[in-house]
């Protein structure tokens, strides 16, 4: 299994460019069984973009990958309706073919995700979003199967009570065929969500309140062919800018967006962290000191929990203490004992982590444990005295393009250890 070697103590310097979003794309390929053909641009080269590939295909479509000129092309009809098993267990983003399935076949049988390594992840919201849309949905043998009333899916008003992403995108994907109009209220307003209207409105589909709390869709009977450009990855853009700043360096994100971060910038400004905006992207310095500064994850546009790992990377080399509370996740923050072995000084209960700034960190053997985790253990090598390896990287591999050679064209001391 790969690993990754970092030799700590370079300051990064120099241009990253920023790669289509993971999440952003994990939504839009479901799309395609909505309508199309479907042209993707700026994909992401990653692990999950393989799995989510592998899925579509073993429903029946045509999907080619153009890895050379980024661009994914999905098109065909579904002839097969079940998700299996052996997919959906490797990523649960695998659940966002039920919306679009449910809603133009009438029918979905969807292996149910399992708990995952950050907590159990349920995905009753999404449920019970489509029984309000119409459907009857049973769990059966550990697959959940949904069906459209004769006639279809027809429109409703949704209240959701906590906010979730994936449930956004399932219901919003299953309201654009159905009948009369849908009102989601309390949707997700992460910018992923907002790259997902764009698309399906190219395709077709009637969407309003596109970047709000509240969508109202009016279905449409069938979606068409469109080609859409993927939005850049906000959290990498969020991982990159950590990078620069526990080096003390200053790298230029190309194509980063400042209101796609959201209080991730806020923060990092308040902990001493320069963030500009340039015709090219992001530029982001180390100023002078870092200080702690307390965070707390929340839905867009709060604090992302997918940087939650990362920015407690940056924490532990900060002057003073940092308190970071997870409140999206339980059991996030399996970073914590690996951030312990190098030398960083974290407490933790419940839902918050205290953590006290050292002046250095010490390189170590460390074992990545979910794909933030992963990154944040490279962040904490970056900057750590001596040697760093970093053991099951696959799990980064599901989320970040080339990081390792994304850092080394920047001046780190990295480079992957293959088998
Ligand atoms: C997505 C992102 C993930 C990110 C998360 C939160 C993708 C592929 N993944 O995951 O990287 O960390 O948003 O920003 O886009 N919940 C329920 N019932 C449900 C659905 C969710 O209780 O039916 C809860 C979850 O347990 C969690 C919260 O709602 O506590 C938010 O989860 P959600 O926004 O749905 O996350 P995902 O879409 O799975």
């Amino acid at each position: 299994m790969d690993r990754i070697r970092i030799r700590g103590g370079r300051r990064l310097s120099g241009t990253i460019p920023v790669s289509g979003a993971k999440n952003a794309v994990l939504a839009l390929m479901p799309a395609a069984l909505l309508g199309g053909p479907l042209t993707l641009e700026n994909v992401p080269d990653l692990a999950d973009v393989a799995t989510m590939s592998a899925l579509l295909a073993q429903h029946g479509l045509a999907v080619e990958h153009d890895r050379a000129a980024r661009r994914l092309a999905i098109g065909g009809a579904a002839t097969n309706l079940e998700a299996p098993y052996d997919i959906v267990r490797k990523m649960r983003a695998s659940v966002l073919v039920l919306g679009p399935l449910l809603a133009r076949y009438g029918r979905a049988r969807v292996s149910m995700p399992g708990g995952c390594a950050i907590g159990t992840r349920p995905v009753d919201l999404h449920l019970k979003a489509l029984e309000a849309l119409g459907a009857t949905v049973e769990l059966e043998a550990g697959y959940i199967e949904a069906r459209a009333p004769d006639g279809g899916l027809r429109g409703a008003k949704i209240i959701f009570p906590v906010v979730s992403v994936g449930a956004t995108e399932n219901t919003l994907m299953a309201a654009v065929l159905a009948e009369g109009e849908t009102e989601i209220v309390n949707a997700a307003r992460e910018p992923e969500i907002e790259d997902l209207c764009l698309c399906l409105m190219r395709m077709g589909a009637v969407i309003e309140g596109v970047g709000t709390d509240r969508l109202r869709v009016t279905g449409v009977r069938e979606l068409g062919a469109a080609t859409h450009r993927v939005v850049a990855d906000r959290i990498e853009a969020g991982t990159f800018a950590c990078a620069a700043a526990i080096t003390g360096g200053e790298v230029l994100l190309e194509g980063a967006r400042l209101d796609h971060l959201g209080a991730v910038a806020r923060v990092l400004r308040e902990a001493g962290v320069g963030i500009q905006e340039d015709p090219r992207g992001l530029r982001v310095t180390r100023l002078n000191g870092l200080h702690g500064v307390d965070v707390q994850t929340d839905p867009f546009p709060g604090f992302a929990t997918d940087m939650q790992a990362q920015f407690m990377a940056l924490m532990s080399v900060a002057e003073g203490a940092s308190m970071i509370t997870e409140t999206i996740f339980e059991n996030r923050f399996m970073h914590v004992p690996e951030l312990l072995r190098m030398g960083a000084r974290i407490n933790y209960h419940g839902a918050s982590a205290i953590v006290r700034g050292v002046p250095q960190l010490s390189g170590a053997p460390v074992m990545a444990t979910d794909l933030r985790a992963s990154v944040s253990l490279i962040l904490a090598g970056l900057a750590a005295q001596g040697e760093t390896i970093v053991n099951r990287v696959y799990h980064l591999d599901r989320g970040y393009e080339r990081v390792e050679e994304k850092l080394a064209a920047v001046g780190a001391e990295i480079e992957r250890l293959r088998g």
